[in-house]
């Protein structure tokens, strides 16, 4: 059975329409990364399977459980994480204490002050493996404000992993970033859990082919092709209407 099922979707703004007739399977610890033009209907799907956005129709499944219709906290306790540009970060606290926060209240406790020394110590440590999985270790004490954009973003997975999801959605995670912290996000991604399955938005052919498992290159809300990198770098309408341009 696949981690994420998505059946027959549609939705449309007005007369719009943004997404249709998408069909998607995404196996457990798949790398699967969303192509295409600007205005393709990426990000509304994304937004759908987030919860931020309710589908006109069709079905999304979570290990065969239909999420549609769940606000986006629910999604989220479901298992499904998304990171949300910046918002979600203290710039005035350090790095440590915002992924111990997200920690915290991922697990229900809240912004509680009184707990237990052992859960604290529990969740302390849960905060330290996650600063070491984005590849912050050395700014754990730094304030959020004095990070670079491309460390920001790091932190930004970090807060979508406290919820401990079974699927990460990340929109354009390397936009605005320079080669370098491309490079470090790249790094980043490659190394989350195996178990973890990644569903990525990305408009960068060097990111893409890095990391990706399997491609859906999504043209006018339709999904035009879904397969492995050489079966997508093969597929003559994909390379006649998207590799093929300039975008
Ligand atoms: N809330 C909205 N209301 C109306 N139109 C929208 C809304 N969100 C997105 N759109 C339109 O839907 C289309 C798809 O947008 P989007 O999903 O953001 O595409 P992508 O991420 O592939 O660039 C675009 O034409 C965009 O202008
Ligand atoms: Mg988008």
């Amino acid at each position: 059975m696949s981690t994420l099922q998505i059946e027959d979707l549609y939705r449309s703004f007005g007369s719009l329409v943004v997404t249709q007739h998408v069909n998607l399977s995404i196996g457990a610890g798949e790398r699967h990364v969303i192509i295409g033009p600007n205005g393709a209907g990426k990000t509304s799907l994304i937004n759908q399977i987030g919860g931020q956005l309710r589908p006109g129709s069709g079905r999304i499944l979570l290990d065969g459980v239909n999420i549609i219709g769940q606000a986006p906290e629910q999604v989220l306790r479901s298992g499904i994480a998304r990171t949300f540009q910046k918002n979600n970060l203290f710039f005035n606290l350090s790095v440590i204490e915002n992924l111990r926060l997200a920690v915290q209240a991922r697990r229900g406790n809240g912004l509680q002050c009184f707990r237990p020394a052992r859960s604290l110590t529990a969740i302390m440590s849960r905060a330290e493996s996650i600063l070491a999985q984005v590849k912050l270790d050395a700014n754990g004490s730094r304030a959020v404000r004095e990070l670079s954009y491309g460390e920001q973003r790091q932190l930004e997975v970090g807060l979508a992993l406290a919820g401990d999801p079974k699927v990460l959605l990340l929109d354009e995670p390397t936009s605005g970033m320079s080669p370098a912290e491309t490079a470090g996000m790249i790094e980043l991604v490659r190394s989350l859990p195996r178990e973890l399955t990644v569903v990525m938005i990305e408009h960068d052919m060097h990111v893409v082919f890095s990391l990706a498992d399997r491609i859906t290159v999504l043209y006018y809300g339709e999904v035009l092709a879904t397969g492995t990198p050489q079966e997508i770098q093969d597929n003559e309408r994909v390379r006649e209407i998207y590799l093929g341009a300039r975008h």
